[in-house]
């Protein structure tokens, strides 16, 4: 298994830059099985989530070119409207392609996710909203099986709760379904706003994305089309993070600055520059950066998937931060490994009390889920000696090349085999 070795310490300074928004391409391209025309994608990340998707496609019977950022999916017929749990129990996002599947061929037959690192994380309301168009749905021997025979039918839906992948997957079906749909309190994410701007190239009936209140007109086809992925906010915000927390001079090119407001926010409330640049952010932090709580929220607010990063930051900042995490129910695993490089961490049920040290040192430590792992290389890049950080193959799921991408910038970071490291340890 793969290990990141890092050596903290260094500022990171330079051009780095981000990569297409892994949690767009994956509706995306699960939107392709929409149409039988050719889906022609750009800056698609090469990350194993998105891997997983290619697969799903291929099995349901699409087909599927990749050169490198760039893929084509062509689902002329799709023979086989499932998607197994070999696949679906790698990545729970496999369940976006439930209402695309039963909006193309009138039946679908999906693993359910199973348990997550983060949360319960349940489908039930993906399940209830495409119950509400007309899907007849059971839940059988691990799988969700959906049928629509006579095709869906457009309804008013309201989701009890705001859900970013159950507004994806509402979205694909409704495009198809026959008459009006309307999705209340739906989520208001740029990669929602991205599907929806895809799926309307492709000839759906959309307005609205990007609000709270989605209106969609359903069609009967929907035709092929062209579409570049947006950058990813996520892996843009890490980096936005990494650069203050190293007191570094890092430009992040690429990114969207409006999609990263509420981190940059923070940022500057702790002592950081950003400013924006003509393609992207720069952010500089000569001193210590001050501790500044946190709460997660649905988009526009600080996103949970930034929360370990930022945790990270605030590990070492002057003062006490509290970090409230409201999105799921379990995502502090990063704190008790930050704990072994001497960070300073109370966990009381969603929130999590950091008291900032003067310094944090190198130790071994375990990612758990993929935006954990990131937090651990941060911390690793600013801790005293060497940090090992095992369970690598999280941090591969959504962020491409990451090492590179850092070393660029100045950072010492290497991947070792648990073989290589053991000799050499010797
Ligand atoms: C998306 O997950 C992202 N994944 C997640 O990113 C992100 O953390 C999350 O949105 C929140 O922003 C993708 O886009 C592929 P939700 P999703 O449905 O859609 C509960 C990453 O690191 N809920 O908005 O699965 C749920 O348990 C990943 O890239 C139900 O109860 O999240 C959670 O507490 C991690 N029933 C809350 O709602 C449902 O049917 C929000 O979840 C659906 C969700």
């Amino acid at each position: 298994m793969e290990k990141l070795r890092v050596q903290g310490g260094r500022p990171l300074e330079g051009e780095i830059a981000v990569s297409g928004a892994k949690n767009s391409a994956l509706p995306v391209l699960a939107a392709c099985l929409l149409t039988k025309g050719p889906v022609k994608l750009n800056r698609v990340p090469r990350v194993r989530d998105i891997r997983t998707m290619e697969k799903l496609l291929t099995y349901a019977g699409a087909r599927v070119d990749v050169n490198g950022s760039h893929v084509v999916v062509e689902a002329g017929a799709v023979e086989k409207p499932e998607a197994p749990y070999d696949l679906v129990k790698t990545m729970r996002a496999s369940s976006l392609v439930l209402g695309p599947l039963v909006a193309r061929t009138g039946r679908a037959r999906v693993s359910m996710p199973g348990g997550c690192a983060i949360g319960a994380r349940p489908i039930n309301l993906h399940v209830a909203s495409l119950e509400q168009l007309g899907a007849s749905i059971r839940q059988e021997h691990g799988y969700v099986e959906a049928s629509a025979p006579n095709g869906l039918k457009g309804a008013y839906v309201h989701f009890d709760r705001i859900t970013v992948t159950g507004t994806e997957d509402l979205l694909m079906a409704a495009v198809l379904a026959d008459g009006e749909t309307v999705i209340h309190n739906a989520a208001r994410e740029p990669e929602v706003v991205d599907v929806a701007a895809l799926l309307s190239k492709m000839g759906a009936r959309i307005e609205g994305a990007g609000t709270s209140t989605i209106h969609v007109q359903g069609v009967s086809e929907l035709h092929g089309a062209q579409h570049t992925i947006i950058p990813d906010r996520i892996e843009a915000g890490t980096f936005l993070i990494a650069g203050a927390m190293t007191h570094g001079d890092l430009v992040v090119q690429g990114c969207i600055p409006e999609h990263v407001a509420a981190l940059t926010v923070k940022l500057r409330q702790a002592g950081a520059d950003v400013t924006e640049t003509e393609n992207g952010l720069r952010v500089r932090c000569p001193g210590r950066m001050r501790a500044v709580d946190i709460t997660t929220e649905e988009y526009p607010g600080f996103a949970t998937d930034l929360q370990a990063q930022y945790m990270a930051a605030m590990t070492k900042a002057d003062g006490i931060s509290f970090i409230t995490e409201t999105i799921f129910e379990n995502r502090f695993m990063h704190a008790l490994e930050l704990a072994r490089m001497g960070a300073n961490i109370r966990l009381e049920g969603r929130q999590a009390i950091v008291a900032g040290m003067p310094e944090l040192s190198g130790a071994q430590v375990i990612a758990s889920d993929l935006r954990a792992s990131a937090s651990l290389v941060l911390a690793a890049l600013v801790a005293k000696g060497e940090t090992l950080i095992d369970r690598v193959y999280h941090l591969d799921r959504g962020y491409e090349r990451i090492e590179a991408k850092l070393q660029r910038v100045g950072a010492q970071v290497e991947r070792v085999s648990s073989h290589e490291y053991a000799t050499q340890a010797t």
